[in-house]
Order: structure tokens, then sequence, then C-alpha cells
């Protein structure tokens, strides 16, 4: 239920506005159809769980890009373009070397590619192919930048990408150095298809707002990545981590989650603006976590995940508050051996194809994004001399 606000202005004008413009149509797109009442969700009109079954992300990100999914020629070309595209150039690496290893990794992926928009000559030109051959590259680029952050992190080398392996394999490699199974390898396939699109979310709005002036792409990803980080979007994955190291163990998880409720804490990976239902892509998260841990015999983190939705559900259940899509890509990347400190980080190498399918549509028909608000302050005042203050 939208929260609508009822203000009267300073001229005894009434205004009624959705806070967090909840409900609001801000212009018309056909890339993601969300049912938030029955918790269904449809990329340019397929439903989410066939593409999570039959698809991959490379598929599904020229699907998201250019409408129409791809024969296997355009497939491969568009595969091959991408494992082209892979590498940081070497100026940027030489910079993210440099960068502070201990500060926030999607501060650092933010600063990387909005240092990578130096390097584009026709940055300025909003022709369709140039905008898509951006696109492209920093769909490319993102895993390499997250992993070289990684193991910089560690103190480590970063790892050049293997054009052996498809885009989920090779990110597992550039962090951890060893080639995943094809399980592990297709568990990250379909988290990064689940994460890919979700219509007009914070950081997805903004990529649109910002391309609307018709400055950069990279711009408006660098400020997409500055939206995704915050822990009410996407930061929400490392919450939920942080929730559970903080409980700690099966036995505390009632305690805990029973307090912080009390309390009117929020509990992280939970509730949603536009689902008040489970969420779809936690639905199928959830089954892979539980595979993950049966595979791994390390039950704790999934155990603990179903006790606090148990609880949520009891609890909360029926104000429309569900797990969504963060809840347990946490314990799912916790299996897949990734380091707290990447998770909202590979939430980004997901999403920028989303934030990218949105800005080519964004140029297509664009027009500038210039909303308005009551204005409550006061009108009139008179200037005070700064020795009379
Ligand atoms: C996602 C989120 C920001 C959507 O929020 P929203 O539509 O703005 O809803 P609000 O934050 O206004 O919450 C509405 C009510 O539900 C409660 N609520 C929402 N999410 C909750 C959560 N995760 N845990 C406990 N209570 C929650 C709020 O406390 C509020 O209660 P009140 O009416 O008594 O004040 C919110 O659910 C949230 O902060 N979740 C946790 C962060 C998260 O997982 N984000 C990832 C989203 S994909």
């Amino acid at each position: 239920m939208a929260k609508n606000r009822e203000v009267v202005d300073k001229f005894g004008k009434r205004h009624t506005f959705s806070e967090g413009m909840e409900g609001v149509v801000a212009t018309s797109s056909e890339i993601c159809f969300i049912n938030g009442a029955e918790g269904r969700l449809f990329y340019r009109g397929i439903p989410i769980e066939d593409l999570a079954e039959n698809s991959t992300f490379e598929e599904t990100s020229y699907f998201l890009l250019y409408g129409e999914l791809p024969t296997q020629k355009e497939l491969h070309d568009f595969d091959t373009r991408l494992k082209k595209y892979r590498a940081i150039p070497d100026p940027v690496l030489e910079i993210l070397k440099q960068m502070p290893r201990k500060a926030n990794t999607m501060q650092i992926l933010r600063t990387v590619v909005s240092l990578m928009g130096l390097y584009e000559e026709k940055s300025d030109e909003h022709s369709v192919s140039e905008t898509s051959r951006e696109a492209e590259k920093l769909i490319a680029v993102f895993p390499t930048i997250v992993a070289a952050i990684q193991r910089l992190r560690e103190g480590k080398e970063p790892i050049s990408p293997d054009k052996s392996l498809g885009h989920a394999a090779n990110l597992i490699y550039m962090v951890n150095g060893e080639k995943p199974d094809a399980y592990a390898a297709r568990v990250l396939d379909v988290c990064l298809i689940l994460h890919a699109e979700h219509g007009f979310n914070a950081s997805t709005f903004t990529s649109r707002v910002v391309i609307s002036t018709l400055t950069d792409v990279h711009s408006a990803i660098t400020a997409a990545i500055g939206s995704l980080r915050g822990p009410l979007h996407g930061g929400a994955n490392e919450g939920v981590m942080h929730l559970l190291n903080e409980i700690g163990s099966l036995e505390a998880v009632d305690e805990v989650i029973r307090l912080k409720l009390k309390t009117k804490a929020k509990i992280m990976g939970f509730g949603h603006r536009v689902y008040k239902v489970l969420d779809p892509r936690a639905k199928i998260l959830s089954q892979y976590s539980e595979r993950l841990a049966e595979i791994t015999g390390k039950q704790k983190y999934y155990a603990m995940s179903k006790k606090i939705e148990e609880i949520m559900e009891n609890e909360v259940g029926d104000r429309g508050i569900y797990p969504n899509v963060d809840f347990f890509s946490a314990s799912v990347y916790h299996y897949l051996g990734f380091n707290l400190e990447i998770y909202t980080p590979i939430f980004a190498v997901s999403r920028i194809s989303g934030w990218a399918a949105h800005v080519m549509e964004q140029l297509r028909e664009n027009r500038l994004f210039r909303p308005s608000s009551v204005y409550l302050g006061d009108i009139d005042r008179t200037y005070p001399k700064i020795s009379d203050r």
C-alpha cells in the first residue's frame, strides 16, 4: 500500500504525493514486468523461472539489451565480443592497484567504472551502435574488476580472464584462482540471471535519470553503482550475511530475530517495495542454497536462513514482508566461497545488463527527467547582513 502524504503549501494549496514515489509511473518500458501481488517476474515477457532453468547470463544479457533472444550465431558473436572486452585496460589496472585495499568494494568498483569512461573516445556519441558497444564492454569487464578488487584486498595479484570459461565460471576462477566445477558455475550463472533486471528499482531509475541528460554511459552506470551500494538496495545481501554471522548459531536465531522485531529493527533480506508475497527469485535461490548445503555438508547457514524465514512468516507475513532476492543469495554466495565484501559487487556484475538495457531504452525515446516537489519552506525572508546574524 503506497504511503500517501498530504501537505498544505505556503499558499494554502493541498497536495498529495506518494512517499518514495511508490506506485508513481515515471515512463513506459518493455524490459521488465513484475506482478508484486502474485510474485511473478518477467524479463521481456519470459517468466524468470524459465530463464533460470534454460538460459545463461550471456543469453539473458543479449535478450535484455536487444529485445529478442539471440540465434545461435548472434549468441556466439555476442559471447566472442564479451570475451574480447574482458580485460581491464592496463592504465586502469595500474590505478586500481594504487587504491586503498580496505576501501569499500562498491566504492572501488564505482571509481574504476568512472575511470574507464576516460578511455572511451566517443563517449558523447549517443548512437545505438556506440551505446551498445560501451554497454557490452562494461558487461564484459565487470567480473574482472570485481575479482581484481577482491584479490588485491587479499594481497594477491589479479588473475587474467580465461577465454575457455563462460562468464560465471570465469568470475569464480578469477576470484579463487581455481576453475570451478560445472555445478558451482551453473549456480552462479543462475544467480546472475536472477539479479540482472528488476524494473524501476532505485539504481536502474538512477541510471535512466542520469542518461536522460544525454551525458555519457559511464556516468549513468557509475551513479547506478553508487545507488546499488545502499543497504536498502543491493547492499542488503551483505547485511544478511552480517545478520547470520551476528546470530552465530541455529539455536540463537529465535531470540535474536524476535528481539530485533520487538525493537523495530529491519531484518535485512526481507520486505520489498513491489512484492507483497515471496519474491520468485528468493524461491529459486532457496533451493540452490539447500542443495549447496547438502553438497558442502555445511548446513548451518541454510538452516539458519530457513529458521529466520519461518519466524518472519509467522510474525510479519501477514504484513506482506517476505524474503527478497538478497536473503538466500547471501548463503548461496557463502557456499560458493565468496567473501562478504564482494556480495554486492557480484550483484552489480549481474545488474549491469539491466542498467545497460534501460540506458539504451531511455536514449531511444529520451525526455529529460525533471520531477517537482512541494515547497514547504519559507518565502520572502529578508536577507540579514552577516554582521547581524
Ligand atoms: C526493501 C524495503 C526498503 C522496502 O521498504 P518500503 O516499501 O519503503 O517499506 P517501509 O520501509 O516503509 O516498511 C513498511 C513497514 O514494514 C516494515 N518492514 C519493512 N521491511 C522490513 C524488514 N525487512 N524487517 C522488518 N520490518 C520491515 C517497516 O518497519 C514498516 O513498518 P511500520 O509501518 O510499522 O513503520 C524494506 O522492506 C527494507 O528496508 N528491507 C530490508 C532491506 C532489504 O532487504 N533490501 C533489499 C530489497 S530487494
